[in-house]
């Protein structure tokens, strides 16, 4: 039996333990350290998939319904909420149990042992301004990891665990600004590292401040969803009535990753029918009947997030909906991207300042930021990080296992290996 640190992040999941001192994350789907946080339900009884395979088959046509984003339902009220799964109905907190057992028996495959103890990595919030939520959101989790066969649960939050795994690489002691920009959350720490703290079992003193906001990749796939393919599905678009507008919330529900089953709950449809007909311009409304029908909201979501990935690399990218009508395709210009996200990027950088502040420190006192998540990569966010700090030097750490591994560094010290 051995200890291990569990990632669960909004959009990919990393498991580790240390093998001959060293944190190693487990490769969970071929030779992948990570896999994504998805489930697939197949609609025909053929079974549940998890991971790249869940994408694909989903990609690939499969009726079913695809479910992201779970995290993103710990702290809501969703989360003991029945939804349709394939044949049955099942609530969130039983998904998230499945695809953690899921990949828990994965890993003990792949390492040959069985996992008993375990840090689990945390958000700084789950839930932004609300203490009881924040805390229920642990508790399930907790809950969950229990359920699953772990006998100790215990947590770290997760820009602390990424300290810990920069702190390996140092010769010096110093002072790191750590901000980790995930899937679904943004969180930061200001922490005291060095070779000869790496060793200490407290490291209480070391942390001079933690901060974190419930921002991350999935809402700038949410607004710049909203901005600009929307639109062409009918948001915003005007109504016969004079001055009346399409109804927003359909719109918000299909470019929320967590939300995008909603829009096949009954009913839907129907309304939006009755939308379409009192639109000036229908046609935009049988775009978004077709997404429904087919059930392809995730395909438009994976479409818009593919963009802007792409868009950290290269100044233009094309998005096409030709599977949505024939020659239907957008071109999305990186700063179309900032345009339409700038604000989230400008409230991370806030919540940076405010963080230094709380911490007691100025921006001069930061010798390194340390960048983890993989949103770190969209470019105006880094450019807003960086600003936060000018003179410190930016590392960029392992960006999808940085926080893993730090959690396996934290399960080593917390249980040590008992095999
Ligand atoms: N090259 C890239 N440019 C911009 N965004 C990217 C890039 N690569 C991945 N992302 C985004 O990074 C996010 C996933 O990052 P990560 O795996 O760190 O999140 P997570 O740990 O699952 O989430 P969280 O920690 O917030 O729960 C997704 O929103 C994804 O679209
Ligand atoms: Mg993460």
């Amino acid at each position: 039996m051995s200890a291990c640190g569990l990632d669960f992040g909004t959009s990919n999941t990393t498991f580790g333990h240390v093998v001959d001192g060293v944190p190693v994350l487990v490769p969970l789907e071929s030779r992948h350290p990570t896999i994504p946080s998805a489930v697939f339900f197949n609609r025909d009884g053929g079974g549940v998939l998890i991971g790249r395979n869940a994408m694909d088959e989903y990609v690939d046509g499969t009726p079913g319904r695809l479910m992201r984003s779970l995290k993103a339902v710990l702290g809501t009220s969703l989360i003991d909420e029945v939804t349709q799964v394939g044949r049955e109905r099942r609530t969130f907190r039983d998904v998230i149990a499945y695809y953690l057992a899921s990949v828990k028996r994965r890993a003990e495959e792949v390492a040959g042992r069985e996992f008993r103890d375990v840090v689990h990595g945390r958000p700084v919030h789950f839930v932004d301004d609300d203490p009881d939520a924040d805390r229920r959101a642990q508790e399930i989790l907790e809950d969950i990891a229990r359920k699953v066969g772990f006998r100790n649960v215990t947590f770290q939050v997760e820009p602390i665990a990424a300290a810990f795994d920069y702190e390996r690489q140092i010769a010096r002691e110093e002072i790191a600004l750590i901000a980790d920009i995930g899937g679904g959350t943004s969180d930061f720490s200001i922490v005291r590292l060095g070779p000869q703290r790496h060793r200490q079992a407290d490291r209480q003193d070391d942390i001079l401040g933690n901060d974190g906001v419930r921002i991350g990749g999935t809402d700038f796939d949410r607004k710049l969803s909203l901005g600009l393919v929307m639109p062409l599905l009918g948001h915003g678009s005007a109504m016969k009535r004079a001055g009346l507008n399409a109804p927003t919330s359909y719109f918000h529900d299909l470019a929320t990753w967590s939300n995008i089953n909603r829009m096949y709950e009954r009913g839907v449809a129907s309304d939006i029918r009755n939308v379409r007909r009192e639109a000036m311009q229908p046609k935009l409304f049988d775009r978004l009947l077709r997404v429904l029908e087919e059930q392809r909201g995730h395909t438009l979501a994976i479409d818009v997030e593919q963009s802007k990935i792409a868009l950290s690399e290269t100044a233009k990218a094309a998005l096409s909906l030709e599977w949505l009508e024939p020659r239907l395709k957008l071109a999305i210009s990186r700063t179309d991207l900032v345009h339409q996200t700038g604000d989230l990027a400008e409230t991370i950088g806030r919540r940076i300042e405010t963080c230094l502040k709380q911490a007691g420190v100025t921006a001069a006192d930061i010798d390194t930021v340390f960048l983890t998540g993989g949103s770190v990569q969209l470019t105006h966010v880094r450019r807003r990080i960086a600003d936060c700090v000018p003179g410190a030097r930016i590392v960029d750490g392992d960006t999808f296992g940085a926080v893993g591994k730090g959690l396996t560094i934290e399960a080593h010290r917390r249980f040590g290996c008992s095999m």
